[in-house]
């Protein structure tokens, strides 16, 4: 049977199914509920410094993009962080991780960039017990205009900086959660690890405007006709959060510093791939936000049964095992080569496959009398369009051609050469450097 559990900077938790600092983690009701649905670790909603109290908008602050079944693809918000007292706050949390000692309590904190406030911030958070620190570096509107959060997170001296302070003033694991608001990320993620952090954790939202409405002429959501820039999350980041984290993870600076994946997770397989790109554990926002806390039983149930059928006894077992896989463009092997395959009988001859391929890409599917749809492999270069449009799942595959066949289209034999694609003259980046 799989073991779930997980060990991030040496923070126990019985699964690697953390909820991300968010309204789900505003509270200690939220988070007592949490852990009785069985989540293993949560990053508290972040906390700021005392003073001026915190006023979040009073109006909608969320907007959403959906897919044709209304299903939620992407959720924007502009909410700020905590706006509830800071001391109440760490009672709460103090209360929650006495009761839970089994479980992660991480605390977010964002404060602006001094070291008085740090410095003052830091020993009552520890006297929480809380397992560790994560820095909110990312959140991308309303506090980044007053110096703090993506503000601190766009420029990695900062960041170093701020790093830095945290391990003096805190002995427990310090996490730095980064924007992907930026052009590189790799270069926070090495301001980052230059800092001391012990981790970094990836991605916050993105900065967005979900849509506008045509009557007001106000971004959506839309307060009193004005609307800002929120930030995006949900399944449509997840891509842009995995590349991020598989970035760092094949990093030759930053390889080794572990990293907690976010965005976009609303499955145990999304959880798992951001795993196999080098995540030692994953956040979860939008998801539970969508559909409540029992959705880990979902993703704890999955990853299990998954580990069971591939003999992975650990999660340590496929941690960072896609890593070696993700290479530069270069790197292709230009050998390899395959054609479309059409299934006639799943086919629902609706034609778009035909219709993405003639429009908009090589002319290699033609339509026949009784639109039968077939691939002509001398024009396939098999660019997957036809897999993507197609409404039927794996009606279109791609089959790799047998090695020593003749490619119709390019009249080269296939060879196999994964062994030496970097230096096989066939590779035009290995003749280039000629
Ligand atoms: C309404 C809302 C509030 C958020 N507040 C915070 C916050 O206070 N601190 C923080 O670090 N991230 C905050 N986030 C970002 C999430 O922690 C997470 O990084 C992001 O939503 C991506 O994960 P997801 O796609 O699973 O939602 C917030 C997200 C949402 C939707």
């Amino acid at each position: 049977m799989a073991d779930l559990t997980s060990d991030f900077l040496g923070i126990k938790s019985p699964n690697p199914f953390w909820l991300a600092s968010a309204p789900p983690t505003d509270k200690e009701y939220n988070v007592r509920r949490a852990f009785e649905a069985g989540w293993g670790g949560v990053v508290w909603k972040t906390l700021g410094a005392e003073g001026p109290p915190v006023v979040n908008v009073n109006g909608p602050r969320y907007g959403a993009i959906y897919g044709a079944d209304r299903r939620l693809l992407g959720l924007n918000n502009i909410e700020l962080i905590t706006d509830r007292p800071l001391e109440t706050n760490l009672e709460e949390m103090a209360r929650v991780k006495a009761d839970y000692p089994d479980r992660a309590l991480i605390a977010s904190i964002m404060v602006p960039c001094d070291e008085a406030s740090w410095k003052a911030i830091l020993p009552r958070v520890a006297e929480t017990n809380a397992d560790g620190i994560e820095l909110n570096f990312g959140c991308p509107h309303g506090m980044s205009e007053r110096g703090m959060g993506a503000a601190v997170g766009q420029v990695p001296e900062y960041i170093e900086m701020v790093t830095r302070w945290c391990k003096q003033y805190y002995d427990r694991p310090v996490i730095v959660k980064l924007t992907p608001n930026i052009t590189d990320v790799r270069y926070p993620a090495r301001a980052a690890k230059n800092g001391g952090a012990d981790a970094v954790s990836l991605i916050n939202t993105i900065s967005s405007i979900t849509s506008v409405n045509l009557d007001s002429f106000s971004p959506e959501p839309s307060i009193d006709g004005k609307g800002s820039h929120g930030g995006y999350c949900g399944p449509a980041v997840k891509p842009i959060a995995m590349n991020m984290v598989a970035e760092i993870a094949r990093d030759a600076e930053t390889h080794g510093l572990p990293i907690s994946g976010i965005g976009g997770i609303t499955t145990w397989r999304d959880a798992a791939e951001f795993m196999a790109l080098g995540a030692g554990n994953v956040q979860v926002c939008t998801a539970a936000m969508t559909y409540g806390f029992r959705i880990v039983q979902e993703m704890i149930s999955g990853l299990s049964q998954w580990m069971d059928e591939k003999g992975y006894t650990s999660i340590d077992d496929f941690v960072g095992m896609a890593v070696p896989n993700v290479t530069d463009w270069q790197y292709l092997n230009l050998n390899y080569v395959a054609k479309a395959k059409i299934d006639q009988d799943a086919c629902i001859k609706c034609g778009r496959c035909y219709a993405a391929c003639e429009d908009t890409s090589h002319q290699a599917i033609w339509m026949k009398e009784g639109r039968v749809f077939e691939v002509n492999d001398a024009e396939c270069v098999a660019c997957n369009l036809c897999v993507e449009v197609c409404p039927v799942e794996g009606c279109i595959s791609m089959e790799p051609m047998e090695i020593g066949q003749t490619d119709p289209r390019t009249g080269r034999v296939v060879v196999e050469e994964y062994a030496n694609w970097t230096s096989h003259p066939n590779n035009p980046m290995s003749r280039a450097a000629e």
